[in-house]
């Protein structure tokens, strides 16, 4: 059926080419030329154009050229014949117009050719474009998923670490309450020492527990809740938490909040969970006391909003060998700490879409940032 269509189609211009011909010649010749008709004569010699020109724009240059000879052909005999040279004398004029039929049909003959030349080229340029966007794309999703297996492996090395960094967390606990189990357990112990190791037993029991509950923090994927809420009544809260201590260490404590401030979207109970971190962290950096100062601002640079909570303290201030490590889990200095407090930070913040940053100097204060988008959708 396809093949047999495109045989027509292929048939179709020279049968309308040589209907034409036959038609405008026929005419041509039943007419002839008189002094009366030149009109008509007129007529059918520019109706010739119209096969040398359909031939020349359908096949080229070649087309256009036989085309010529054979209108030439076909025109000439009635013209320069005896009665078309008693009505137009000696011809020159008429083997001009001849002439003129050949420069029509090469003309438009290479003109046609050059335009299909041309198509052909943009044909080929935009077929090759097609293939370099291919080409494109295929790279693009192989990065993707390059990129997708790369962070697969960090995940399953992080996991690593962690796992590994748990287990020396709880063995070194385990081994201390064993340690004092087994000195409870000889008879010859005295009863003033066994209650001085029984507190010991509990305190590292204590710290087990909050090993075990602070990773499961960490480690647990929970959805945020989120709801609009005010930063400051947020942090008056946790320092209302905070209060005895604050009191007891004698810190003096500053607030700058911005008024009437954005209320960004939040997860309440877990960004409350982050800022009593940092805060634990600040009053535990200044046992002898201190100021601590709160701030909040909007921050409206690079064109998104931000809400800016910064937590600054007087105290102890961090080393600087120090510094690069303390987002990583089990990071401490202290001898009770668990090091999972700021990367639980870490971690709610970037689930907020929002970041943490963390400025310090060894005996100057500690200064830290936490950043929460305001016109963005926080995952969940
Ligand atoms: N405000 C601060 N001043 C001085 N050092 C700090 C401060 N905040 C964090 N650090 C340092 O970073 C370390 C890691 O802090 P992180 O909160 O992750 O764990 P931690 O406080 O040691 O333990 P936990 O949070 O379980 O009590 C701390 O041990 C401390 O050395
Ligand atoms: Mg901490």
């Amino acid at each position: 059926m396809g093949a047999q269509k495109v045989h027509v189609r292929h048939l179709t211009r020279p049968v309308v080419l040589a209907v034409i011909i036959l038609v405008i010649t026929a005419q041509h010749y039943l007419t002839g030329v008189s002094h009366e008709n030149l009109a008509l004569h007129n007529i059918h010699y520019l109706l010739y154009f119209l096969p040398i020109l359909m031939a020349a724009l359908w096949y080229g240059l070649l087309g256009g050229a036989l085309m010529a000879v054979l209108v030439s052909i076909l025109y000439a005999p009635v013209v320069f014949g005896p009665v078309g040279h008693r009505v137009f004398g000696s011809g020159i004029e008429k083997a001009l117009e001849l002439v003129l039929y050949n420069v029509v049909g090469w003309v438009t003959g290479i003109l046609s050719e050059r335009e299909r030349r041309e198509r052909e080229q943009y044909r080929r340029t935009a077929e090759e474009l097609q293939r370099a966007y291919q080409k494109l794309h295929e790279q693009t999703d192989l990065i993707v998923e390059k990129e997708e297996q790369l962070r697969r492996a960090e995940r399953l090395s992080t996991l690593g670490e962690l796992a590994a960094g748990i287990a020396h967390e709880i063995r070194n606990p385990l081994a201390s309450i064993k340690g004092t189990a087994e000195i409870l357990q000889d008879p010859a112990t005295p009863d003033r020492k066994r209650a001085e190791f029984l507190h010991v037993m509990v305190e590292e029991a204590n710290r087990l527990n909050a090993v075990v509950a602070n990773f499961l923090e960490l480690a647990r994927f929970k959805r945020l809740h989120c709801e609009q809420a005010g930063v400051n009544d947020l942090l008056w809260r946790m320092l209302q938490i905070a209060e005895f201590q604050l009191t007891r260490k004698n810190i003096a404590v500053r607030t700058h909040l911005m008024p009437e401030l954005p209320e960004p979207s939040l997860d309440v109970g877990q960004m409350e969970q982050a800022i009593l971190n940092v805060l634990l962290n600040a009053i535990g950096s200044m046992p002898d006391g201190g100021t601590l100062t709160l701030s909040t601002c909007l921050d409206q640079t690079n064109g998104s909003r931000k809400i800016r909570i910064e937590i600054a303290d007087t105290g102890a201030g961090i080393a600087a060998e120090h510094l690069p490590h303390v987002f990583e889990p089990f990071f401490t200095t202290k001898s009770d700490g668990t090091g999972l407090g700021l990367s639980i930070v870490k971690r709610i913040l970037n689930a907020h879409g929002g970041s943490v940053e963390i400025a310090s100097e060894a005996g100057q204060g500690t200064r830290v940032t936490l950043t929460v988008p305001l016109d963005s959708e926080t995952g969940g």
